[in-house]
């Protein structure tokens, strides 16, 4: 066999070390996009409290019929529901980046993070994504924080929100109507009820809090989720603890109607709720 008859000629090699190296870059930027969408906190420090809880008490239920979920928890109780759509395209159309390219100069509407959502201020995307998109300061009031979620133009937003395919389970009766947001790590919302919906994460975690609607819980509505689990969740006894859990990216959570619910986003999260009005 002659010199060099191994695998390639000497001078591929350098060629090839280039491909290699490049195919690996793209899929490391690949998995980044799966995993955060990009949107990840590379900033200073988020609230320490913001982990799961010890034990989550919602059932998860992965492909649940239409007709086990109306016997079991349409009207009863709340439930995570895994695997019924694929919103795969939509999640990618979500990525950071792709939000901004096709949307950055958009206005949205922010909401203030308190129980009864006072004041609403219009901001271009780019620009609440630039400045207020950062991890809730646990000491600020909630009537003083401002996030994006619900509120949308769906007019304008239309490209985006056709690609979403809502949890095919609907009730009698009720219209559905969409909200989507994006808010930082330690946001939410305080206590509070509504009809029955969904609320689906797509990137990040959003830990749930929830009552049944005969058991008000103890909270103030101008105070952020983060200072409730902060100063009252510990104080709590067990039996007036609420039924809490996690929601993952690419699970539904839904709440019966009435059903008092906090809300807290462990990280950035991006997440769009199914409301049945
Ligand atoms: C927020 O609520 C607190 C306490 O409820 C109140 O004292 C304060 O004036 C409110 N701030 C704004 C900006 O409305
Ligand atoms: C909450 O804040 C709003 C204004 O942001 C104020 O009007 C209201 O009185 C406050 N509520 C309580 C219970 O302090
Ligand atoms: C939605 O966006 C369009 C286009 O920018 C604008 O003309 C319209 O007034 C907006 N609708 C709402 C309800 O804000």
């Amino acid at each position: 066999m002659p010199r060099g008859g191994g695998l390639m000629a000497p001078g591929a090699r350098p060629l090839l070390l280039l491909v290699v190296w490049t195919l690996a870059a793209l899929a490391r930027r690949g998995l980044a996009e799966a995993g955060d969408g990009g949107w990840q906190w590379r900033g200073p420090g988020a609230p320490a409290a913001l982990t799961e809880e010890q034990s989550c008490a919602v059932e998860r239920r992965a492909d649940l019929s239409y007709s086990e979920f109306v016997q079991h928890y349409a009207f009863s109780r709340p439930v995570i529901l895994q695997g019924l759509t694929d919103n795969s395209r939509f999640r990618a159309l979500c990525s950071r980046e792709r939000l901004l390219a096709s949307f950055g100069d958009s206005m949205v509407r922010l909401s203030t993070a308190n129980t009864y959502s006072y004041r609403k201020v219009d901001l271009p995307f780019q620009e609440y994504v630039d400045h207020l998109l950062h991890p809730q300061d646990p000491t600020s009031l909630g009537n003083d924080t401002l996030y994006f979620f619900g509120d949308n133009n769906f007019s304008e937003w239309a490209s985006l929100f056709q690609h979403y395919s809502p949890p095919p389970f609907s009730l009698l009766g009720t219209t559905t109507a969409y909200s989507f947001g994006i808010a930082g790590a330690g946001s939410g919302v305080p206590f509070h009820w509504h009809g029955p919906g969904f609320s689906e994460v797509i990137y990040g975690r959003k830990r749930w809090f929830l009552y049944p609607p005969e058991k008000t819980p103890e909270f103030h509505p101008n105070k952020t989720t983060l200072a409730w689990l902060q100063d009252i969740y510990p104080t709590l006894v067990p039996s007036a603890k609420p039924l809490e859990c996690t929601v993952q990216a690419g699970e539904v959570l839904y709440f019966p109607d009435r059903w008092w619910h906090a809300t807290l986003n462990l990280d950035t999260s991006v997440f769009i709720s199914t409301f049945l009005n």
